[in-house]
């Protein structure tokens, strides 16, 4: 069986990070999706210490890893939401998104995004909308690397606003931070 590497916090995370610390004071359940070295979920968990807080991985090793940490952190194995059975007011996604041919040698098919990038993160979209409270939110990291214009037609497809938080430049590359909800939202975000 291929042995899956733990990703560890970079660039990416750090961006990501800085919302997830905002909006996760006003969330009561937080799903965070993919969650790697953990940092999404501590940074939830220091920023509101009452919040019940999930974290879900394909990767065993990494929720083996976290578990270790003794948060206050359920960390469980999931592909995607195939063990989630709760709704969320906040689901966090910092997702695979290199496209197939351009993933390095330790990548398996698991740390890719699919053929054009956005294949997981459509997918997780597509799942999200049943995890989704009433005015639940979700924070997605995405790249000039996989498809953007096509990921905001789809998302947009699926019934979510898409609003840009926050982007930095790389050598090869512009990330970005965006807040999803479901067109039926009312609140100010
Ligand atoms: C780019 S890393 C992000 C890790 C961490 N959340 C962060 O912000 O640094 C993507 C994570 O998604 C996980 N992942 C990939 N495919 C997945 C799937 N189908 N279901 C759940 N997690 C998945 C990977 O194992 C990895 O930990």
């Amino acid at each position: 069986m291929m042995k899956l590497r733990v990703y560890e916090a970079a660039e990416d995370s750090l961006l990501l990070a800085k919302h997830v610390r905002e909006y996760a004071k006003n969330a009561e359940k937080i799903l965070d999706m993919g969650t790697g070295s953990g940092i999404q979920a501590e940074t939830a968990r220091k920023a509101n210490r009452k919040a019940e807080i999930d974290a879900a991985d394909i990767n065993e090793k990494a929720v083996q890893k976290l578990k270790k940490k003794k948060l206050k952190i359920n960390a469980f194995v999931s592909d995607l939401f195939s063990n989630v059975k709760e709704k969320y007011d906040l689901i966090i996604f910092n997702p695979p998104y290199l496209p197939d041919d351009e993933k390095e040698d330790f990548n398996s098919e698991k740390w890719s995004g699919g053929k054009e990038g956005i294949e997981i993160t459509l997918k997780f979209l597509r799942q999200a909308k049943a995890h989704l409270e009433e005015d639940g939110k979700i924070l997605l990291v995405y790249s000039t690397l996989a498809n953007p214009e096509k990921l905001i037609k789809e998302a947009n497809k699926l019934g979510y606003d898409i609003r840009n938080l926050d982007s930095e430049e790389f050598f090869y590359e512009k990330i970005y931070v965006a807040v999803l909800f479901l067109k039926r939202h009312t609140e100010p975000l």
